[in-house]
């Protein structure tokens, strides 16, 4: 079934992306946890920038990968915003412990937005089944993502 926030997308260029992180941050709500996920260079990072500055990160605000600190926050128009790569974690012996550790569901709990790569198989350790999923994938020409927010 595809609805207005459950589609399939092109993304033949960087301000595709961009726009299409416009649209999704007008579905978000406090408390949700959106998972990106898709190949390494997929453009899990790219969207989540974009969609940190639709959300009002200002562009004076760096938005860097996650990768080594895991977590980052960010203050937008006045609600929090956490981007985090998860990756690393799968390494870990446990990673629904690791994940835990980084108390993301309090932090939701809390009104956060969670932005989260690699995050899929991780949802118990994050508060609970995400509201929205974005996969990415470029493999094909042009590249392309499917989106859902199933109860949007
Ligand atoms: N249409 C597009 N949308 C997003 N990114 C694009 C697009 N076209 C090219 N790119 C480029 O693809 C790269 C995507 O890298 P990005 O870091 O976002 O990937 P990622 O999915 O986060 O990878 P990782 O799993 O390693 O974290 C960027 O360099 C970006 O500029
Ligand atoms: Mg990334």
């Amino acid at each position: 079934m595809s609805t207005e926030h459950t589609f399939e997308e092109e993304l033949p260029t960087r301000k595709a992306t961009v726009r299409l992180a416009r649209r999704v941050a007008g579905l978000v709500r406090p408390g949700d946890l959106v998972l990106l996920e898709g190949p390494l260079g997929a453009g899990k990072t790219f969207f989540a920038r974009a969609m940190l500055r639709a959300l009002g990160v200002p562009a004076s605000v760096p938005v860097p990968s996650p990768t080594f600190a895991l977590v980052h926050r960010y203050e937008g128009a006045g609600r929090a915003v956490l981007h985090a790569d998860l990756y690393r974690l799968r390494d870990e012996a446990n990673p629904l412990a690791s994940a835990r550790a980084l108390a993301l569901r309090e932090d939701r709990e809390d009104g956060a937005i969670l932005l989260v790569e690699w995050g899929a198989g991780l949802e118990g350790a994050l508060g609970g089944a995400a509201e929205g999923t974005l996969v990415f994938d470029r493999a094909l020409e042009p590249r392309r993502v499917r989106v859902r927010f199933p109860s949007r």
